[in-house]
């Protein structure tokens, strides 16, 4: 197949996408399909359909390695006010399929899936509403908890209202837990607010759960099993999720088959309340007397040497090159 996979872009997530990007084009290529992974900043400015970025961007091995900070975009910003590199349509309406790598901003939330469309572009994953609505925490939340689905109480911050403490500070619409801050008194409140403000969206404040965490992908129509995230120190924050050996996880994770049975559940029918299709990835909180909470659906899931979906699928024997394929096979279906 001809596959183009997209990765980096101005979000937040820019270097875990370039990670994901990375390792995904590498298994692909092991699997003899004509890959090209680029930069959605970059485009193919020599090139204006597959055959010809083939010739001139075409590599045996691609490298990346996730720094322990989320990077500063202001340079990026400047160099490129177009989030869309030169010839990414028609490079990408040439290829069998584009292989989405990318994490949080144009990429997971919407935007792309939409320009796609319009192209009659094939690409990995769920379509542009639903990647919209998983992308908005707030809104997913009210809709699961409509539909009956137990997620911690939540605020959307404003000046001046009462905040029930102690809670968890979320920008809205990012990910990788970038601005995400855990408090317990007014103080750190009040420095948390400031740092999630940067991240210019709505500021979701959630009850904070006590207790374990885990995450539970779908691939198609199979649920895989849970795994359970333990952060060696503090709580599962980006450098804990990208620096090999800071966290440990557990795949199945050590919990009862009553447990098991009803988080997966849980997973699934989030998956299918918010449209998802083809792949996404569930996270949960489990407190001390048991209780689940949703917290969020992840439409783009990392691919990362460190992420959870590749580690889910190992354990039921599906390797990483395997399941890139499958995560192509399921977005044609
Ligand atoms: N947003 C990151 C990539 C994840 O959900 O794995
Ligand atoms: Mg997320």
């Amino acid at each position: 197949m001809k596959i183009i996979v997209l990765a980096g872009g101005l979000s937040d997530e820019r270097d875990v996408s370039l990670s994901s990007g990375s390792q995904i084009a590498n298994a692909l290529i092991q699997k003899e399909h004509q890959v090209l992974l680029v930069d959605l900043l970059e485009g193919f400015p020599d090139a204006t359909d597959f055959d010809s970025a083939y010739d001139v961007y075409k590599k045996d091995e691609y490298k990346f390695e996730v720094p322990e900070q989320a990077p500063d975009l202001s340079e990026l910003e400047k160099k490129y006010p177009c989030e869309l590199g030169e010839n990414i349509v028609s490079v990408c309406q040439s290829a069998d399929i584009v292989f989405l790598a990318l994490h949080g901003g144009i990429g997971e939330s919407g935007k792309i899936q939409a320009l796609f469309d319009i192209y009659q572009i094939n690409y990995t994953g769920s379509s542009h509403k639903a990647s919209a609505i998983a992308m908005d925490k707030l809104l997913t939340k009210e809709l699961v908890a409509f539909h009956g689905i137990n997620t911690p109480k939540w605020q959307v911050y404003k000046e001046g209202i009462e905040v029930s403490l102690p809670c968890v500070v979320k920008p809205n619409n990012n990910g990788s837990s970038i601005g995400v801050a855990i408090v317990e008194d007014d103080k750190e409140l009040e420095k948390a607010i400031e740092e999630a403000k940067k991240f210019k969206s709505d500021i979701l404040l959630e009850e904070k759960v006590s207790g374990r965490e885990f995450a539970v992908g779908i691939l198609g129509e199979k649920v895989l099993p849970i795994i359970e995230i333990i952060p060696k120190v503090g709580f599962y924050d980006y450098k804990n999720k990208y620096q090999a050996g800071s966290a440990e996880e557990v795949t199945p994770a050590n919990i009862s088959k009553n447990l098991t049975q009803k988080m997966q559940e849980m997973a699934l029918k989030a998956h299918q309340i918010l449209g998802l299709s083809g792949y996404s990835r569930v996270d949960f909180m489990m407190n001390e007397v048991n209780e689940i909470f949703f917290i969020e659906a992840n439409t783009l899931p990392g691919m990362t040497p460190t992420s959870l979906l590749p580690q889910e699928a190992q354990a039921m024997g599906i390797d990483y090159g395997t399941l890139c394929e499958t995560l192509i096979s399921v977005s044609l279906d």
